[in-house]
C-alpha cells in the first residue's frame, strides 16, 4: 500500500519531466532505458517510438514493468534484469534518468561510455547541485533513504554530470525542477 502511494507521488513529481523526454526523442526511434526502475517512463514513451528496451539490476522492479505494460496492452516494450555497466545494444537513443547519482564514479563514467557507444543520442535526466535550502533538505532526506547517499555525495562533489561532457555536443534543458537538469548528447 506504500509502495503504491509511493508510487503515485514519484509520477506525478516526475511526469512533466518524463514527457519533456517524450517530446525531446524523434518518432519511431530505438530507445533503451538504462536503470528503468519499474518502466514508466517507457510506458509514456511507448506511442511515439518504434521500440523500448528497459533494463534495470533489481528483478521486482522489472518483474513489476513486465506485468503493468502488458496488462496495459503495451507491445513494443521490453524489459530486462541486468547489470548497465555491462550492457551493449544499437539504439537511437540510450537514456539515463536519474540513474548516475546512485552510481560510484567508476560506474558513472562506464556506464555513460557503454550508452555513447551503444546509441547516436544520450538523454540523462538528474541532479544538478540544488542551491534552494527548501529543495535541498528534501533531496537529501530522500537520497539518505536510498541506500546509495554516498554515491550521490560523491556524484555533487565531482560537480554531477557535467565533470563528464565538457568537450561533448551538448544541449542543457531546465525542467520544472530547480535541481533536475536534462542533458542531450548528439553523437553525429
Ligand atoms: C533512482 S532509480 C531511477 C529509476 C527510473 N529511471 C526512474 O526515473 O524512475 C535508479 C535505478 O537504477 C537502477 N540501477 C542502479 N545501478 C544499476 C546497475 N549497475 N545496473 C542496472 N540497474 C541499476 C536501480 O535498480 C534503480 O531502479
Amino acid at each position: 500500500m506504500i509502495k503504491y502511494f509511493l508510487k503515485k507521488f514519484r509520477d506525478s513529481y516526475l511526469f512533466s519531466i518524463r514527457k519533456q523526454v517524450y517530446d525531446l526523442i524523434e518518432r519511431d526511434s530505438r530507445i533503451t532505458d538504462l536503470g528503468c526502475g519499474d518502466g514508466e517512463l517507457l510506458r509514456i514513451l511507448a506511442p511515439k517510438i518504434s521500440y523500448g528496451l528497459g533494463v534495470d539490476k533489481d528483478r521486482k522492479e522489472i518483474a513489476f514493468a513486465k506485468q503493468l505494460t502488458k496488462k496495459i496492452g503495451i507491445k513494443n516494450l521490453e524489459f530486462a534484469e541486468g547489470d548497465i555497466t555491462e550492457h551493449s545494444g544499437n539504439f537511437d537513443y540510450s537514456i539515463l534518468m536519474l540513474v548516475l547519482h546512485s552510481l560510484d564514479y567508476k560506474s558513472r563514467e562506464k556506464v555513460l561510455k557503454n550508452a555513447r557507444k551503444n546509441s547516436d543520442k544520450v538523454i540523462i535526466v538528474d541532479y544538478e547541485n540544488p542551491s534552494l535550502l527548501g529543495e535541498k533538505l528534501f533531496i537529501h532526506a530522500d537520497e539518505m533513504l536510498t541506500g546509495h547517499y554516498g554515491n550521490f555525495r560523491d556524484y555533487l562533489k565531482m560537480d554531477g554530470i557535467e565533470s563528464f561532457l565538457k568537450r561533448k555536443s551538448v544541449k542543457k534543458f531546465n525542467t520544472d525542477e530547480e535541481s533536475i537538469k536534462i542533458w542531450k548528447i548528439n553523437q553525429k
